[in-house]
């Protein structure tokens, strides 16, 4: 399919590593995947061939997985290569991060070695805010501020732990750990909360089970090359059927 046959419409948002495009139907986006990475904010910018693809291909293989594991979300179906059908909604400036495993920003503030493990899984927000660096925020200031209500937080801390727990178990049967993730949520016209954007080696780390090796952006993130090969790994793991 050619984008000419996608029939988008006008460009909602453009984030790092995606565009998101209004359809004739109101109810539904097309999300675009690109090969940028950025890191630190976007101080740091770079971009490799096959990155988007492989995103979208990680997310629309987990998603219909968590949908059957009675997680909703945005997801309808993997349009081409580079393209993803998804219903419309209004992302909640709330970015949601899943530790199992202390690293990166968690073991940086609190001098917690990387590696360590957490005796229960961590759940922390972050205001979505390129300007301000998505800070780290607590559900006291995102209810005060009105970005989400006690009730939609409740739902999305529940939704983000049942994700958790689905997906540590699903990539520890390929040879996995699930260090820690990123979730976004949104809100559809009626009000239902449901899990947005993706879940692919930008938004999670993935360390190799056996060597502990890096799998996922912090390669980019800390210059240690091989991102696309990891990235590549990580798509041939996630689709291994076990
Ligand atoms: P952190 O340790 O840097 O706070 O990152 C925690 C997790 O969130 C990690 O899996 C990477 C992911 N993440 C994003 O998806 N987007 C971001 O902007 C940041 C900072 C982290």
């Amino acid at each position: 399919m050619t984008t000419g046959e996608l029939n988008r419409g006008e460009l909602k948002y453009e984030g790092k590593a995606k565009r998101v495009y209004a359809t004739a139907n109101p109810a539904e986006y097309i999300v675009e995947y690109k090969d940028d990475a950025t890191a630190f904010n976007a101080q740091k910018r770079g971009t490799w061939e096959g990155k988007g693809q492989t995103n979208n291909a990680i997310t629309a293989h987990l998603y219909p997985q968590l949908e059957a594991a009675g997680i909703p979300t945005h997801f309808i179906e993997k349009l081409d290569d580079r393209h993803q059908r998804v219903k419309a909604v209004v992302i909640v400036p709330v970015e949601v991060i899943v530790r199992n495993v202390a690293a990166g920003s968690f073991s940086k503030r609190l001098g917690i070695e990387e590696g360590t493990p957490l005796s229960r899984p961590v759940v922390e927000y972050c205001y979505k805010s390129d300007a301000l660096g998505d800070p780290l925020i607590n559900s006291d200031t995102a209810i005060a501020l009105g970005w989400a209500t006690q009730e939609d937080l409740k739902t999305i801390r529940e939704l983000a732990l049942k994700v958790r727990d689905f997906l540590t178990d699903y990539f520890a049967q390929r040879g996995v750990r699930l260090i820690d993730f990123k979730l976004e949520f949104g809100k559809l016209a009626d009000g239902e909360i449901v899990l947005a954007d993706e879940i692919s080696p930008d938004t999670c780390r993935f360390w190799d089970a056996t060597t502990n090796e890096k799998l996922d952006k912090d390669r980019f993130r800390r210059d240690l090359g091989g991102e696309a090969e990891a990235y590549a790994e990580m798509l041939r793991r996630v689709t291994t059927e076990v």
